[in-house]
């Protein structure tokens, strides 16, 4: 797009030419770095500018990128931030129409000056004309002053209201995203991405809804307001500056469609130039060893020939086209003056009304002009509120947050004939007619090839997905119909990568439960992390996680354990804890582990056979379903 400017007109975006020193004897070798013959970068150029043709009739099918409509941006706003917007609308208003309001007091005081009244001035024959002027000056200073309040309001209504919708749509946004399903992690990844694209994507509608509809509205104001001052003030003259406008804009708009096409062609060009410089430097030993120096001097400074023509005709068209553009405005300014002077001596205008005619219409167009600017903002934000408005609409997750609950809890564990594959991958099955039982308060070790299903049946008895068929029940009782959260506080959950927030150990326990510091050191004493937590220089309130201290994975497993033990589940799922742990880290977490386990229902993944020592049943599976067990 080309950007339009004052009057239409807008200088490309054009890179400097680099100037072509001597240009070294062409080597009778053809050169290798280009098909056709060297210097021959007029091939390049014309090639560049087929590809160009097929660019512009790709862009022409592709169809626009969807956008909620203009209204729908303000969706978030309650009754005060559509009070701010009106404020901000009509203060927007006053002060681009002021400038408009103040031309025509300036063109007042510009009649005042008749020769008569200021040789009477003059000779102090009456104070009249002072008495004027300080009339019309005072005029000035009231709009000067409106123009202070009404600016003040514009900016800070349409900033404080685009900050507050802003805020209102992030805390929407992460809520939604809090609620999705795990299959909306498993299909847009959970790296990050989507978080910084919604930070990018707020910045764009934050843009679109503030200041830039206070500027948008503003300048309107000042192209209407133009335009009635200029036809109050002398309607010939008004007209007139509206019949010539069109020619001064199509002047403009025509170097641009050259200058644009001409831009293109130069980086085209340039990037030709800079493919040559690049393979001669890559394969820089090849060159040399063939003593090809001369030759790749010889086709880069040949290829940089085009960029100068190019240069050359850009200059020509830029200049004539900035020369045309101001040339013809001047001549439409004498015309109206010529014509203002026939109206002036006919009696059908004053000298003040012709001048702020002229000028009102002139700053008319140039509101307008501004005015368009602001599009480009309106279009991103209703863009990016079409991707993030979707996302907020996106039926929330399907867990149950109603259901029952069991009082008391024995912690009888059934998977009874599941079959589950990730929605991701759903032609892959994982889990296929598997069975599983753990009777309360026993330990059951679930053992198997890697990728054999076995840390599948975590996200099953968490709920965070259900099963395709079969059934997970937890005393009898399917989970499907108890309470997802209460469901959750029953299990600890203890992996192998233990997930430490950038917060303080203390506060990694408790983990966002209500605890206090004896009930943290106690769970930490239990998880035999009080020692090492100890020892460190601020204790319990170091702080861990990305930003803070870096744990070794025995200490960061022993935090995880000891916010298990502080939730109390009567569920215990262990996937692979000491899996990664050396043998002198393995048995302390073991220790920590045993007095963990006691009296709650647990199921220990697990490879090692150390791990597995301590289970009741152990259970071997196999591409998802049980083959191996010692229960009767
Ligand atoms: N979120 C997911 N989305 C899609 N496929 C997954 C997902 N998680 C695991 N899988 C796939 O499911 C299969 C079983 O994985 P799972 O982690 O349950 O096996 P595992 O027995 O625990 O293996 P390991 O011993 O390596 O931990 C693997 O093929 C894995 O690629
Ligand atoms: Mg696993």
């Amino acid at each position: 797009m080309v950007p339009s400017g004052l009057f239409g007109w807008a200088s490309p975006h054009v890179q400097p030419l680099t100037p072509v020193s001597e240009v070294s004897e062409p080597p009778e070798s053809p050169s290798p770095y280009g098909d056709g013959p060297s210097g021959d970068a007029g091939v390049g150029v014309r090639e560049g500018e087929g590809a160009d043709d097929e660019d512009v009739e790709e862009d022409e099918v592709e169809p626009p990128p969807a956008a909620v409509s203009f209204w729908r941006l303000f969706e978030f706003a309650d009754g005060l931030d559509w009070a701010l917007m009106a404020a901000g609308a009509l203060a927007a208003a006053a002060h681009g129409a002021a400038l408009v309001v103040y031309l025509h007091y300036f063109g007042r005081s510009l009649n005042l000056l008749d020769s008569e009244r200021i040789q009477s001035a003059l000779h102090g024959r009456s104070d009249e004309l002072l008495n004027q002027f300080k009339q019309h000056a005072l005029y000035i200073i009231y709009i000067a002053a409106g123009v202070f309040v009404a600016g003040w309001i514009e900016v800070s209504c349409w900033i404080l209201t685009g900050e507050r919708q802003t805020a209102v749509i992030r805390s929407k946004y992460v809520q939604v995203l809090l609620n999705q399903d795990m299959s909306f992690f498993d299909t847009y990844g959970n790296n990050g991405d989507i978080v910084s694209q919604v930070l990018s994507d707020v910045l764009l509608i934050q843009s679109a809804i503030s200041e830039k509809v206070g500027n948008y509205i503003h300048n309107m104001a000042t192209f209407v307001g133009g335009l009635i001052v200029g036809l109050l003030n002398c309607w010939q003259i008004a007209l007139l500056t509206l019949a010539t406008g069109p020619l001064i804009v199509a002047a403009g708009g025509i170097s641009n469609i050259f200058l644009h096409r001409l831009a293109e062609n130069i980086q085209d060009a340039y990037a030709e130039a800079a493919s040559i410089a690049e393979q001669a430097t890559s394969y820089i030993r090849t060159l040399y060893a063939f003593t090809n120096e001369t030759l790749a001097k010889y086709s880069y400074a040949t290829s940089l020939q085009a960029t100068l023509r190019y240069g050359i005709l850009i200059s020509l068209v830029q200049g004539i086209g900035l020369g045309f553009t101001y040339g013809l405005a001047i001549c439409s300014c004498a015309l109206q003056l010529w014509v203002g002077r026939h109206l002036i001596s006919r009696g059908k205008a004053d000298g003040g009304q012709v001048v702020v005619a002229l000028f009102a219409v002139i700053l008319s167009g140039l509101g307008l002009n501004q005015a368009a600017t602001n599009f480009y903002s309106f279009e991103q934000g209703r863009i990016a509120a079409y991707r993030l408005y979707e996302m907020i609409s996106r039926s929330t997750s399907s867990t149950n947050l109603e259901g029952t609950t069991i009082p008391q809890v024995q912690g009888n564990i059934e998977f009874r004939n599941v079959y589950f594959s990730y929605l991701s991958r759903p032609e892959i099955p994982i889990l296929s007619g598997f069975f599983l039982s753990v009777p309360a308060r026993k330990t059951v070790a679930l053992v198997g090839r890697n990728g054999s299903g076995k840390s599948s049946i975590i996200p099953l008895m968490e709920r965070f997905y259900d099963p395709t068929l079969g059934e997970v029940l937890l005393d009898g009782e399917n989970i499907k119909n108890l309470k997802v959260e209460w469901l959750r506080s029953q299990i600890g959950l203890v992996t192998q990568e233990p997930a430490l927030l950038s917060l303080s150990i203390r506060e990694n326990i408790a983990y966002g439960r209500f605890a206090t510091f004896d009930q943290i050191e106690e769970a930490a004493k239990t998880a035999h992390a009080h020692g090492f937590i100890s020892s460190l220089e601020k204790g319990y309130e170091t702080q861990v996680g990305r930003a803070g201290l870096a744990l070794t994975d025995e200490q960061k497993i022993k935090i995880s354990i000891a916010r298990a033990v502080l939730s109390s589940p009567s569920i215990l799922l262990l996937d692979e804890v000491t899996g990664g742990l050396d043998f002198e880290a393995e048995k302390a977490v073991q220790g920590a582990l045993d007095v963990l386990m006691l009296g709650r229902s647990t199921i220990i993944i697990a490879r090692r056979l150390s791990l597995i020592k301590h289970a009741d049943y152990i259970a071997v599976m196999e591409e998802g379903h049980l083959v191996e067990t010692n229960q009767e």
